[in-house]
């Protein structure tokens, strides 16, 4: 009988994590590091043992699960399983909990049957991908890569709260995060499973996706300082309106991807306006634009296009803004072995498979920094995804999680 999955334990296991932070709408809100993070991260840690692994967090509170008693990454290149337990506001259960979960799956089946494999595989469940708290995006893949230099010295969340207190709560340490990088060449591979967020897998009726490619991503934080006021007295030329500016750099935002098309998207998904009071001109707002491309060069330059677009509007409007990127995360191609090696699963088990890009931001963008890596996606009902409604057919989630398993057994 050839090794397989244990589809209802994987299946129990989605639907019980899709418990944790669940919004009264059906939505799930597991920000990184916030309470519902933290309970998700510990009943991984609970399942993980109660399957016979060890479980430990690592300085930047990534959750790294491994068969007990086998050498640590230092000593043999290992074969690094991964994705992410956090999600974005009022989210879906799939999207990074999935791939985390088939990959606890996929470890638990191995250490039961005693599977050796030429590189030790490795489970880890990174922290912060989505940064819906703290804005760092990528947080845990980009320590464990190396990428220290592109993190802020002292993170903080939307309100100004330090990383600090939260990180160690979930077992890390701000102070020790040069010991939760990983070596040059520790890891041999890099595989990570997830739904796709799009509608291309499930319009043609495949149930594999193959990716070739993950976007770009940059996203800034953008602050409007204006005057505040009176909405009866303050007359409209005597005004300097962060909201009506704020709606101008929306629409430039807009206008970069849709109409100028410099960048494939562009997005203005958070806003906040201080005091947010219906009688009083507002004195500041602040908001995040997210621009993606394939390509590192048109990123280049529909951020220089934001700038220009940012210093003009300023100066029409009579406000003051300011711009900070928060997060950069260069476009990547994953390798054609591991490719060919996703593609060669699916044959084996034969399911219909098709290469595409992702135009959703993953952790193994990051981890492309040091490694060769690999991805999986299984369609998602009506391309849906980051919403409650985001959903994936149990057969389609067994199939994605075998094809993992039998690509880890084919490295
Ligand atoms: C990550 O989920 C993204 O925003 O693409
Ligand atoms: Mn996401
Ligand atoms: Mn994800």
């Amino acid at each position: 009988m050839t090794l397989d999955i244990n589809a209802r334990r994987l299946l129990d296991r989605v639907e019980a994590f899709g418990g944790i932070g669940r919004d009264p709408g059906g939505g799930i809100s597991r920000a990184g590091f916030g309470a519902a993070d933290l309970e998700a991260r510990e009943r991984l840690h609970e399942e993980a043992r109660l399957g016979g692994l060890d479980s430990a967090v690592d300085a930047a509170g990534n959750v790294i699960v491994r068969r007990p008693g086998r050498p640590g990454p230092a000593d043999r290149p290992v074969l690094l399983i991964g994705s992410h337990l956090d999600t974005v506001a009022n989210g879906g259960r799939l999207d990074g909990a999935y791939g985390v979960l088939a990959g606890l799956d996929v470890m638990q089946t191995l250490a039961e049957h005693r599977v050796e494999l030429a590189r030790e595989p490795v489970l880890v469940a990174f922290a912060n991908e989505e940064g819906a708290l703290f804005p760092q995006p990528f947080w845990g893949s980009k320590v464990l890569a190396g990428a220290l230099d592109s993190l802020p010295a002292d993170p903080r969340d939307h309100e100004g709260r330090s990383l600090r207190g939260p990180l160690a709560r979930a077992g890390g340490d701000l102070a020790a995060l040069g010991t939760a990088v990983w070596p040059a060449g520790s890891v041999a591979a890099y595989l990570e499973l997830h739904v796709e967020q799009g509608p291309v897998l499930e319009s043609g009726g495949h149930t594999i996706g193959v990716v070739d490619s993950i976007t770009g991503r940059t996203q800034f934080a953008v602050e409007i300082r204006g005057a505040a006021g009176h909405a009866g007295t303050t007359p409209m030329e005597l005004r300097r309106d962060p909201v009506t500016a704020a709606a101008r750099v929306v629409l430039a935002a807009e206008e970069i991807a849709r109409e100028r098309r410099l960048c494939r998207v562009a997005t203005v998904g958070w806003l906040e306006v201080q005091p947010n009071s219906a009688n009083t001109i507002a004195d500041g707002v602040r908001l995040t634009v997210d621009l993606r491309d394939s390509d590192p060069v048109n990123l280049e330059l529909a951020e220089k296009a934001l700038r220009t677009s940012l210093a003009t509007l300023a100066h029409e409007s009579n406000v003051s803004i300011t711009v900070r990127v928060d997060a950069r995360a260069a476009p990547v191609h994953t390798d054609p072995a591991l490719r060919a090696a996703i593609t060669a699963s699916a044959d084996e088990l034969g399911l219909s498979h098709l290469v595409l890009p992702s135009g959703a931001g993953h952790d193994a963008q990051i981890v492309a920094g040091i490694a060769p890596i690999g991805m999986i996606f299984v369609p998602s009902a009506g391309g849906v995804s980051h919403v409650p409604e985001e959903d994936t057919a149990d057969a389609d989630l067994v199939a994605g999680a075998r094809v993992l398993l039998r690509t880890v057994l084919r490295l």
